[in-house]
């Protein structure tokens, strides 16, 4: 038989290098488990006379007790050691100064669009999302912007491959969305637009939103009294002065820029132009599918970096772009 002193030994020093309760386990079913050490010594009792079986099964039980306490007992230090380097790990040191939370906000630019979102949408116009990758056909051709028009330049457009080219202005979701839905069509589709263009107030990526009703009677009028509410509730105040100077777009006639004026603060006194518009031309009305002699209707782009400078006074566009934490922090 072998001798028990040395198995007890063993296991004393087996159990001591294990490092944690899994291990503890494995060793554990190497003495005491179903063909471990012990357990195998136990079934050789059967072939001995009773007389020596009495004494070795003492001995058996004796070692058995030594290791199971041996095992309790290194459990007890391994659980000891675990919660020791938790509350090490844990431990707070209150005496340390507070961390400040900083808090996020919401772009400036992103509060305009949402803010002309809502305005719009509570007088009955739908919100519309288009492509920014845009065909030639509908940001030039279908808005009567003709083969030999300046704004086609390389010069002025990013053409990318497969005859496409990204949008110069949200105008071409007029022509998408016109000849998806039937009249009365009113949307704004507010998004990015790009330009070869930069400068403090030209950036190659800029945001517009675009204007459109077309119904069978709305009117140059329609546009006024849409237009200076929409600049009252964007401003917040009615006292601003609003006019429409004729001017030239090719999918409009007639055609106006619109003007406004503050009648207090720093831009006081001032016309600052901040949107094109005008009645759409029959030939676009016509390529929105319809008939431009029963359907009429206007629209309108405006520039959200426009808006947004007027309405917080920021000078220079390219602020908005950079990602410069103490500009946007002031918009929180
Ligand atoms: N698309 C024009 C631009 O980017 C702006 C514009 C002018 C849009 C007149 C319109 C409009 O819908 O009627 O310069």
């Amino acid at each position: 038989m072998e001798d028990l002193d040395a198995i007890v030994a063993e296991a004393l020093d087996v159990f001591g290098a294990a490092a944690d309760d899994a291990a503890l386990d494995q060793c554990k079913a190497r003495y005491l488990g179903k063909s471990g050490r012990l357990t195998e010594i136990l079934k050789t009792l059967g072939k001995l006379d009773p007389e020596q079986r009495r004494e070795v099964g003492g001995r058996i039980n004796a070692a058995k007790e030594r290791i199971e306490s041996a095992l309790t007992a290194r459990r007890d230090t391994l659980a000891q050691s675990v919660l020791e380097a938790r509350l090490r790990e844990e431990s707070i040191d209150v005496t340390l100064p507070g961390r400040a939370r900083t808090r996020g906000s919401i772009h400036p630019i992103s509060r305009t669009w949402q803010r002309v979102e809502e305005i719009f949408a509570s007088i009955g116009f739908d919100v519309a999302d288009g492509p920014e990758i845009e065909t030639d056909w509908h940001n030039f051709t279908a808005l009567n912007q003709p083969e030999n028009h300046p704004a086609r330049s390389m010069h002025d457009t990013f053409y990318v491959e497969g005859g496409l080219l990204l949008r110069t202005h949200t105008s071409p979701m007029q022509v998408r969305y016109a000849r998806m839905h039937k009249p009365p069509i009113k949307v704004i589709a507010p998004g990015r637009t790009y330009r070869i263009d930069s400068d403090a107030t030209h950036s190659p990526m800029f945001h517009q939103v675009e204007g459109l009703w077309i119904g069978e009677n709305i009117s140059f009028a329609d546009l006024k009294g849409v237009y200076t509410d929409f600049l009252h509730r964007f401003f917040e105040t009615d006292r601003l002065q609003v006019r429409f100077r004729p001017s030239f777009f090719p999918f409009t006639e007639p055609s106006a820029e619109i003007d406004m004026m503050f009648d207090s603060g720093p831009l006081k006194g001032r016309w600052l132009e901040i949107s094109g518009s005008g009645q759409v031309h029959p030939r676009v009305i016509r390529n929105f599918g319809l008939d431009p002699e029963r359907y009429v209707g206007f629209a309108f782009g405006s520039g959200l970096e426009r808006l947004t400078m007027l309405r917080y006074g920021v000078g220079d566009l390219r602020l908005f772009f950079e990602g410069d934490l103490r500009f946007l922090e002031q918009f929180a």
